[in-house]
């Protein structure tokens, strides 16, 4: 999503549709603004591209100068002009922009029910207007400070009011936004893009912080009301740099949000002692009756599946098959309605598992979707969905989708292991303890990302390498395998490592280094062997393994360290690295990292 608020000397609505327009780029499926008319508020909404708001607006629109406008990538609700925002209470006092997620909306909304507020749309968003009017006796910036108070999960909002038309109210809590600073008028957005052209002097707002503007300046506060200081900063950077938040491509960009992605995955899924799916809808009978599960996907996605069959085979104790979705059809498989098809997708639109899906509901099968989307075909024809909350993936190369998409397979097999009683309470508590450090970790890993840069360079002139490892790290060295493949046109395999030694051994020579992944100690031992016969063979290794092992440095020629977790979750932080690998290797080489030659993002084509 994005926002975008001004107050100022110029009619607002044409600023905030090119502020809108440049953050098109994160992708969207609606978009909205609102401005204060004859002392009313007045708003506009459209689903689709922005140019379907442009039409509705007309050239007549209002010439008022203050307003806010959002583009929406749809969370709750699908994509429909009721769930567009800006939002309103039931009077339209009050209109509300919101990028994030309002994780106990639920509880606020049925609250605010009872209070007599009547709802119409599905967002979690609509419950920030009526908040405001329940409390609000005159002062906004007091109102939005108590509204805050009971808000839980990510949020950038700005609020306006009819009764308060000189002034602007914003917050923050992990989800981006800054501040514009120009000749006696102000902006606020979700990204710098959006103001950079009418001003380059900004002030970056961090957690925790409230800015209340008007067309005599900005004051920025903490939730507490406690006015603060704020450095100017001046974005340097030109547009095109701007919409990468100043990284030098997206999938960098986009690797460095797997913390946040990976937080707001969890958002509202994690009790202590148990898993909470809402969106999943199956009774425990329902879940007895499954004899047997398939997980349907392509690329990065099917990645994530294998990792899913072996958390949901050790967990919930279920024959799980993997498919790449184009073969899946075409090898008449054995499902029927004691099957549960789980099919996995960033974009929600690939073409051959829509297909697969289609083919698994025809045979009677219940399938529950893991995608990235809100409204995708996916997830309108599944049965369930578990949403991975990575926001919208503008580099060909997946990143933090696919790390979601993997917390996705840990909710789903502890979600079916609870139902089905397959897995001891201490055990869904440890899981649950060690997914819930998992987003600080992952921003361990990025932490050392120059450490990779450094050594990358020693990738330039390679042509072939190996990745290896066993258990999940064979199924992570498949992905590393691809994203060097992708992005560095660089001949990358993915082995067992047990099974080199049957043939593939014969490639192994001192040009071929070799990734040796090595956080699943149940089989550490046997990989080291493996390690040990391709150095034997003069190959390079670089070997990832956890902080605390000691041992792994001896036999290997570099060693990259992640965190310490449970095996099942290792996958998410040992890709990291891999990621990094590639995106270091494939800028050293010179090559179009975010869209490499002869890919596509979503492939709608079977
Ligand atoms: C394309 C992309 C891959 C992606 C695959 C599946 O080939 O280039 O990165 O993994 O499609 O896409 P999906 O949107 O279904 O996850």
């Amino acid at each position: 999503c994005g926002i975008v608020g001004y107050i100022g000397h110029r009619p607002a609505i044409p600023v905030l549709l090119d502020g809108l327009k440049k953050l098109e780029y994160r992708g969207y499926d609606s978009a909205g603004v609102a401005v204060l008319e004859q002392g009313g508020i007045t708003t506009c909404k459209a689903v689709g591209k922005l140019v379907a708001l442009e039409d509705k607006l007309g050239a007549d629109f209002s010439q008022t100068c203050m307003g806010i406008g959002h583009t929406r990538w749809a969370t709750h609700g699908r994509p429909s002009d009721l769930n567009a925002h800006p939002h309103m209470d039931t009077e339209a006092k009050f209109a509300v922009v919101h990028n994030g997620i309002i994780e106990n909306y639920l509880e606020l909304k049925e609250w605010l029910i009872e209070q007599g507020h009547h709802f119409i749309s599905e967002t979690d968003t609509e419950v920030l207007p009526h908040l405001v009017e329940y409390f609000y006796q005159g002062d906004l910036v007091a109102t939005v400070r108590e509204v805050l108070n009971h808000l839980k999960g990510s949020f950038a909002i700005l609020v306006m009011s009819r009764q308060n038309p000189d002034i602007l109210v914003a917050a923050r809590k992990d989800s981006p936004m800054v501040v514009g600073l120009g000749e006696n008028e102000f902006f606020v957005a979700s990204d710098i893009p959006a103001i950079l052209n009418y001003t380059r002097n900004t002030y970056i707002i961090e957690d925790g912080e409230m800015v209340v503007l008007t067309k005599d300046g900005v004051k920025v506060m903490d939730f507490k009301g406690q006015e603060k200081e704020k450095q100017l900063y001046e974005v340097k950077w030109d547009a095109v740099a701007a919409e990468k938040g100043g990284y030098d491509h997206f999938m960098l960009k986009e690797i460095h949000e797997q913390p946040r992605a990976l937080r707001d995955t969890l958002i509202s899924r994690l009790e202590d002692d148990k898993v909470v799916l809402q969106e999943v809808d199956l009774t425990a009978e329902q879940l007895q009756n499954f004899r047997k599960v398939f997980i349907v996907a392509c690329g990065t996605a099917w990645h994530a599946g294998l990792v899913g069959k072996t958390l949901i085979e050790r967990w919930v104790r279920l024959p799980v098959e993997v498919d790449i979705a184009s073969e899946f059809r075409y090898r008449a498989p054995l499902v029927d309605e004691h099957t549960l098809v789980v099919v996995v997708s960033q974009s929600g639109e690939t073409a051959d598992t829509l297909a697969a899906l289609r083919e698994a509901k025809r045979n009677g099968a219940r399938v529950v979707a893991v995608t990235n989307v809100v409204g995708s075909s996916v997830a309108r024809e599944a049965h369930d969905v578990i949403y991975t909350w990575a926001g919208p993936e503008i580099a060909v190369a997946s990143t933090k989708a696919y790390t979601t998409q993997l917390e996705g397979m840990v909710l789903l097999g502890l979600y079916l292991a609870q139902i089905r009683g397959t897995l001891a309470p201490e055990k869904i508590k440890e899981v649950i303890a060690a997914l819930k450090r998992i987003p600080a970790q992952a921003q361990e890993v990025i932490d050392e990302a120059e450490h990779i840069r450094d050594f990358a360079e020693s990738f330039v002139d390679v042509e072939d390498t190996f990745f290896i490892g066993r258990s999940l790290d064979w199924n992570v060295a498949m992905e590393g395998a691809l994203k060097l493949k992708e992005i560095s046109y660089i001949h990358a395999e993915a082995y067992a490592a047990g099974e080199l030694k049957h043939g593939t051994l014969a490639l192994i020579t001192e040009k071929t280094p070799v990734i040796a992944l090595a956080t699943q100690m149940d089989v550490y031992e046997k990989t080291l062997s493996n390690i040990i016969e391709v150095r034997a063979r003069d190959a390079r290794v670089i070997g990832v393994t956890f902080k605390g092992n000691k041992d792994l440095v001896k036999s290997v020629d570099h060693v990259i360290y992640i965190p310490e977790t449970i095996a099942e979750l290792a996958p998410i932080l040992t890709v990291i690295p891999l990621q990094l690998l590639s995106y270091y290797v494939s800028v050293a080489r010179g090559c179009d990292v975010d869209k490499p030659r002869n890919l596509a993002k979503s492939v709608t084509v079977e």
